[in-house]
């Protein structure tokens, strides 16, 4: 008997809730995990749970899930993920953009509209979301995105060109070691969602983090995980313009430490943002 559309969710979304290797962020993220690779093999939205899938798919699913239920990624499975609207390309080896990033991406937006011509720095930029978004929502804006992954800048560029996003440039950059000259004291934002995880917290992670993200996006090997928080707060005054803004994107835990941070480092107008999903906080602070 051909399975339909429901009875595949069903049976994938039972396989993810009971894997080891994954850790839910809600409940709910089985069931759009599922939908989103059977939309992949089928071509489109899986909405008609009636819906008949053809053996030869309903094969293709069924390979899809078991890699997924080894804790491979998703996002790394299908090749793309979505980011404000924008489709990114994905790869092993690079950090895969998280939804929760999206609101460091729009603090950095609304304050970067309100001035002209403005500098935008994405410190640990990865593939580039943070950046390209701010890219393409702000054209008149001049954009960095720097990191210390080859694979990932590259990526990034070719997400770029993919993308049509012109004002954005990425650059090879231990913290802001590479940054052009011309923009000392000209950067009006700078965005980071750095390697945040603690040293010794790494074991804790979940296989589909530890296994199948690069250990470098992860942790900076700092007992605390603000090692490059602070590298970036000590180099950022030869930089930031006044009146400036520090966005850090990190778990809740660490968002007091940061915010004080930031005030010791004559920060003001110090505030925390919830993300949409409460995953992670922006601290924002006023230089
Ligand atoms: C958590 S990932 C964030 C990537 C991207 N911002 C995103 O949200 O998808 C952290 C990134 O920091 C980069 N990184 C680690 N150490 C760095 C350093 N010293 N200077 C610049 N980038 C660094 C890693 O290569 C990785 O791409």
């Amino acid at each position: 008997m051909p399975a339909t559309v429901g009875e595949l969710l069903d049976g994938a979304e039972a396989q993810i809730k009971a894997s080891e290797a994954i850790e839910l962020w809600r409940p709910y993220m089985a069931r759009l995990e599922a939908a989103s690779l059977l939309g992949f093999v089928i071509g489109h939205d899986p909405e008609d749970a009636g819906e008949v899938v053809p053996a030869a798919a309903h094969r293709r699913f069924d390979a899809l899930i078991a890699r997924r239920i080894t804790g491979e990624p998703a996002a790394l499975i299908i090749g793309t993920t979505s980011f404000r609207g924008l489709e990114l390309r994905t790869r092993a080896g690079v950090f895969i953009p998280r939804s929760s990033s999206e609101s460091l991406a729009g603090e950095a937006v609304r304050r970067l509209r309100r001035r002209k011509r403005p500098v935008a720095v994405d410190v640990a930029t990865g593939s580039g979301p943070v950046a390209l978004a701010v890219g393409s929502e702000v054209p008149a804006a001049r954009v960095f995105g720097v990191d210390i992954s080859p694979p990932a800048l590259s990526l990034a560029r070719a997400n770029a060109k993919r993308l049509h996003i012109p004002n954005v440039t990425f650059l090879r950059s231990d913290v802001l070691s590479a940054l052009p000259k011309d923009l000392a004291h000209g950067v009006d934002v700078f965005t980071v969602h750095p390697p945040y995880v603690a040293r010794s917290m790494m074991s804790d992670l979940p296989a589909e983090i530890r296994e199948f993200e690069p250990e470098t996006s992860l942790t900076d090997q700092s007992e605390d995980g603000l090692g490059l928080v602070r590298a970036l707060v000590d180099q950022a005054p030869r930089w930031i313009r006044t009146g400036g803004w520090m966005l850090v994107e990190v778990s809740p835990d660490l968002s007091r430490r940061v915010g004080a941070l930031l005030r010791r480092n004559g920060y003001r107008d110090v505030k925390s943002h919830k993300d949409s999903l409460g995953a992670t906080r922006v601290i924002a602070g006023r230089r």
